[in-house]
């Protein structure tokens, strides 16, 4: 009987690798960033004959290539050459000079870390390093509590590039004067993809991750057009994904855009960022805003001091931005009417709807 003959079987997947569709799977090639790869290249080139290097602030908005480029272009100098150690860290997960400078020591093969203090290590550090050269790359710099180690690094490692990586275009002008001013860097933004360029590289992805043929061209489309007009790549993977286990669920030999759409309405829910990544005072400042949904932004800073938050107010409303960045919350600036211009912040619940982008 052929009553089966179209359905997958229990032991068949749509998914050829489904890690391709995971955030940190780099693919061999990164489209629509040869331009940015190649001026980072530009910066790093000096260390290759022996003189020092160039430093770069890098920005853009979430899930737009930032991280994949540069660990690109690390990996490349890896393979290019021994004389450089490539170093990148993720200073969300990293945000202190104490676990920075951990970090580092065990990324250049030294385990030996325990129980030693911050300066310690940095002397290990130094006399590796300066045996050579190094490329660093410090992403998501805006988590950043200290910069002690950003300092020692412009002083003491003699040939170097620093790449330094954020969301926030104005988070280099706040930097430490003394800093600042030995950084010398240029300025590299990212910008969002074009509808073109989102459709090339989830197309790219499509062809990692699913076997060929599963995917019909209408649903294919769909995905391509909210992630778009989401500008945000993560989105259209975990459309993907989606769109590929419904599929899977309903025994489908394809993906179908009745699986794209539904996909998209399950989205509904669906923040970039996992909260559990949040750093501690952003979950604090996540949970004020929860519980006073649609507050004005000063008010909502009056009850964090209260609660005993120690950061400036300026620095409370970066937090909010990087929470409105991620789709944790949404901000609504009014302009005019008896207060004058305010800012109120509601807490995203279920974020916006993919479907109303
Ligand atoms: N040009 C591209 N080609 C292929 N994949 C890409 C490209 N740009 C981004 N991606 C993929 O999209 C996802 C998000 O990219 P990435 O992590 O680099 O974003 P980001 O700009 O660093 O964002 P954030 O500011 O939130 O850290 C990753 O899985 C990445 O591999
Ligand atoms: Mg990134």
């Amino acid at each position: 009987m052929s009553l089966f003959k179209d359905m997958l079987g229990a032991d068949e997947s749509l998914f050829k690798n489904d890690v391709a569709l995971d955030y940190s799977f780099l693919p061999k090639i990164l489209p629509h960033r040869e331009q940015q790869q190649r001026h980072a290249a530009t910066c790093i080139k000096p260390l290759l004959v022996g003189k020092n290097g160039r430093n770069l602030f890098i920005y853009g908005a979430p899930g737009i290539g930032k991280t994949a480029a540069i660990r690109h272009v690390l990996n490349e100098l890896e393979e290019e050459t021994d004389e450089i150690f490539p170093i990148y860290i993720n200073c969300w997960q990293k945000n202190t000079s104490f676990k920075i400078i951990t970090e580092i020591c065990e990324q250049l093969g030294y385990k030996l870390t325990h129980n030693k203090r911050t300066e310690e290590l940095f002397e290990i550090a130094k006399g590796i390093l300066n045996k050579k050269a190094a490329v660093f790359a410090f992403d998501e710099v805006d988590k950043l509590e200290d910069f002690d180690f950003l300092y020692t690094i412009l002083e003491e490692i003699y040939r170097k590039t620093i790449f330094l990586i954020t969301n926030y275009p104005d988070w280099f002008s706040d930097l430490d004067e003394r800093v600042k001013s030995r950084l010398m860097s240029e300025a590299l933004e990212f910008k969002p993809y074009t509808a073109a360029e989102t459709k090339n590289i989830l197309k790219q992805r499509e062809e990692y991750a699913f076997y060929p043929g599963v995917w019909g061209s209408d649903a294919f489309e769909l995905i391509a057009q909210k992630t778009a007009s989401v500008q945000d790549i993560r989105t259209g993977l975990h459309l993907m994904r989606e769109a590929g286990n419904l599929a899977e669920e309903k025994a489908s030999r394809k993906i179908t855009l009745e699986h794209a759409k539904s996909a998209l309405e399950k989205a509904d829910s669906f923040t970039i960022k996992e909260s559990s990544e949040l750093a501690e005072d952003e979950q604090a400042i996540l949970d004020i805003v929860k519980n006073n949904s649609d507050s004005k932004i000063g008010d909502l800073y009056s009850i964090y001091q209260k609660n005993g938050g120690k950061l400036v107010y300026k620095s409370f409303q970066r937090k909010i931005d990087k929470l409105e960045k991620n789709k944790f919350v949404n901000v609504k600036k009014t302009q005019g009417g008896k207060e004058g211009n305010t800012t109120i912040v509601k807490y995203a619940t279920k974020t916006k709807k993919l479907t109303e982008f």
